[in-house]
């Protein structure tokens, strides 16, 4: 039988959050004797009610869920063919669990030639081969569900690959599918040269239209060549696109997102005496006529009539989850400037997605961002979103950087905090929960469309994405554990021995023991329900309180490179003393250590969870 102190000392620590927590106590207390029972149930009611009061406040799922995204060719090799795959998923299911994630998103697993590794879909209905088959990707569904792990897909709905039978059947000027795309006959110059329809320029740079010699018209592609614009002005079109969602969310998938969204749509050409317009150039210095960034995308991006199709697109996600009765989530990415990106959230009468994606950390934050920028970017952010929707944090993906090479190393906890601990959802890109780092991909082996679109084997690097697509980490041994084959798809980062799950689960101090410990943490009211207030302490140390009922929290990170002695009582209501919940692997602080609220030293880079005692 468990000694009464002991109970007592886990209520006050644990005060957690689980109700099942209180039940396993309140049987052990059963056991006591009368007169004990009697005081402890006293003090349990006490303590927990102060800081439970509405705890029942109803969140849906996906509302403070953590979402873990896997780039599914990286993520684990089962079939040792260097590429990842389902079944490799599946049999690292348990690894989330453990590190108290919640929600899987796979990056996309739908078939594709990959030359934007899945990006470029060519079949909406089927697993690409490589990566398994369907009853795979079903044993997949059914073992995370036993896990209570969620499933959710990218869909990329502004365009296809242009291995797609849709476009091969449009290019052949098939009748059904002869509208399916953008095409457009050019027009000729004063040498009689045929020339693409206007200036326009794809993401992956060069002219967004290629000619296809069989229909004797170029087609549009604001991405790569091989990724053909779908015609969403096309009613089939988009019916199309909402049985693939209503497919897979009858499957079983927890949500999908949306990417590119804003792509969706092109200026509407009927406006524009039948042609679709030049767009201005910005005048940027450094740019030329090939290059995405010397044209104002005012044609081809965040068009009106996106938001009437994201909501079309959230009736079938709400029409599948009523059949059903759980929340599938919508989730929709795209690049946009503040004011367009929360309009994401539903307006009006048109309701918006669930998760609209916040790239604030990752688009406005970098190697120079100090604490007043990391204010800014969050405040920002928090300020621009409708009030009662939830907001959502993300500072890596498949697109950018990883946090230790965009920023350094020791500032990884720093970071995983910030996204963890502020209010809303949380979302990790594979990795950031050890830290990876950047791998090194030459131009030899570079895969990355966008990077190999350079033509140029020097300056690839600034925008190749290809080193945060290195395979994932596991162990020391061959390939990171990640593949038996010889070579991988991509080279498997340097510095693997030292830097993967094995190493950092066995360490005392981790990148690895932090994230569990954040994760956990994000249970409690607190971190769930709780309010948010920010302080750049100074230009170095930005802080962030959260607070449910007298339960006091304050996240303080020391971004910058010298040491700092703070005051943490700038925070309303924070004084006295405060004690470690959870600390950067190179803090000298480690769990329950107390420190003083109005006098905290601080080193380069030491990150620290703190909770008020009272
Ligand atoms: C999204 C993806 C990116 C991809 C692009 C084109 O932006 O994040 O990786 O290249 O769509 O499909
Ligand atoms: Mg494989």
């Amino acid at each position: 039988m468990m000694p009464v102190a002991d109970i007592i000392k886990e209520i006050s620590q644990e005060e957690g959050n689980q109700v099942k927590y209180f039940e396993d106590l309140l049987e052990k207390i059963k056991k006591l004797n009368m007169m004990w029972k009697v005081l402890l149930f006293a003090f349990v009611v006490t303590t927990v009610q102060g800081r439970y009061e509405n705890v029942n406040m109803k969140q849906d799922w996906w509302e403070t869920a953590i979402f873990y995204q896997i780039y599914s060719r990286s993520f684990m090799d089962s079939d040792g063919d260097g590429v990842g795959d389902i079944n490799g998923i599946t049999s690292r299911l348990e690894y989330l669990k453990e590190i108290g994630v919640d929600v899987a998103w796979l990056s996309p697993i739908f078939k594709s030639p990959m030359h934007d590794f899945g990006y470029d879909v060519s079949d909406y209905y089927t697993i690409q081969p490589e990566y398994g088959t369907m009853e795979d990707f079903e044993h997949l569904l059914r073992k995370a569900n036993d896990l209570n792990i969620r499933i959710v897909l990218d869909f990329v709905p502004n365009h296809t690959s242009n291995e797609s039978e849709w476009f091969i059947k449009s290019s052949n000027k098939d009748e059904y599918y002869n509208d399916w795309y953008i095409w457009e006959n050019g027009y000729l110059d004063e040498h009689g040269r045929r020339r693409p329809p206007n200036n326009w320029v794809s993401v992956f740079r060069k002219s967004a239209w290629t000619f296809m010699t069989n229909r004797d018209q170029y087609y549009l592609h604001q991405f790569g060549e091989a990724q053909p614009d779908l015609n969403f002005r096309n009613p089939v079109v988009v019916d199309e696109m909402k049985n693939i969602i209503k497919f897979w969310l009858e499957k079983g998938v927890a949500g999908m997102r949306l990417t590119s969204i804003n792509h969706l749509f092109e200026a509407d050409k009927d406006l524009y005496g039948g042609r679709y317009p030049d767009e201005p150039l910005t005048g940027k210095p450094g740019l030329g006529p090939e290059d995405y960034g010397y044209l104002e995308h005012i044609y081809t991006k965040d068009q009106e009539e996106v938001y009437d199709m994201v909501s079309q697109f959230r009736d079938v996600f709400d029409a599948i989850s009523i059949r059903n009765n759980i929340t599938r989530v919508m989730m929709t990415d795209a690049n946009t400037n503040i004011k367009n990106a929360v309009r994401y959230y539903g307006e009006g009468i048109h309701s918006g997605a669930h998760i609209p994606f916040n790239l604030a950390l990752v688009e406005d934050l970098d190697r120079d961002s100090d604490a007043r920028d990391i204010k800014y970017a969050v405040d920002r952010w928090l300020t621009y979103k409708p009030l009662k929707k939830q907001a959502n944090w993300l500072i890596g993906n498949h697109d950018k950087s990883r946090v230790a090479s965009r920023f350094r190393p020791e500032l990884v906890d720093a970071f995983n905090m910030l996204v963890l601990l502020l209010p809303g959802i949380a979302i990790t890109y594979m990795g950031e929960e050890i830290g990876m780092i950047n791998g090194f991909v030459p131009w030899s082996e570079t895969k990355d469309p966008q990077a190999c679109n350079t033509d140029d084997p020097v300056n690839f690097i600034q925008v190749s994405r290809d080193p945060v697509r290195t395979p994932y980490q596991w162990n020391n041994g061959k390939n990171g554990g990640f593949s038996t084959a010889e070579k991988t798809w991509l080279p498997v980062a340097d510095g693997y021995e030292q830097l993967n799950v094995a190493n950092q689960r066995s360490a005392v101090r981790s990148h690895y023991q932090v994230y569990r410990t954040l994760t956990n943490l994000r249970i409690r009211p607190a971190f769930k329900y709780g309010r948010y207030e920010s302080l750049a302490l100074n230009s170095d140390v930005f802080a962030f309180k959260r607070w449910y009922n007298d339960d006091t929290y304050v996240i303080v990170m020391n971004v910058g490179k010298t040491y700092h002695v703070v005051n943490l009582t700038a925070f309303d209501l924070v004084f006295g003393q405060l004690e470690v919940e959870a600390s950067s692997v190179l803090s000298s602080r480690s769990y329950s250590d107390n420190v003083q609220a109005n006098y905290l030293d601080l080193t380069a880079d030491e990150a620290l969870v703190l909770r008020m005692q009272i």
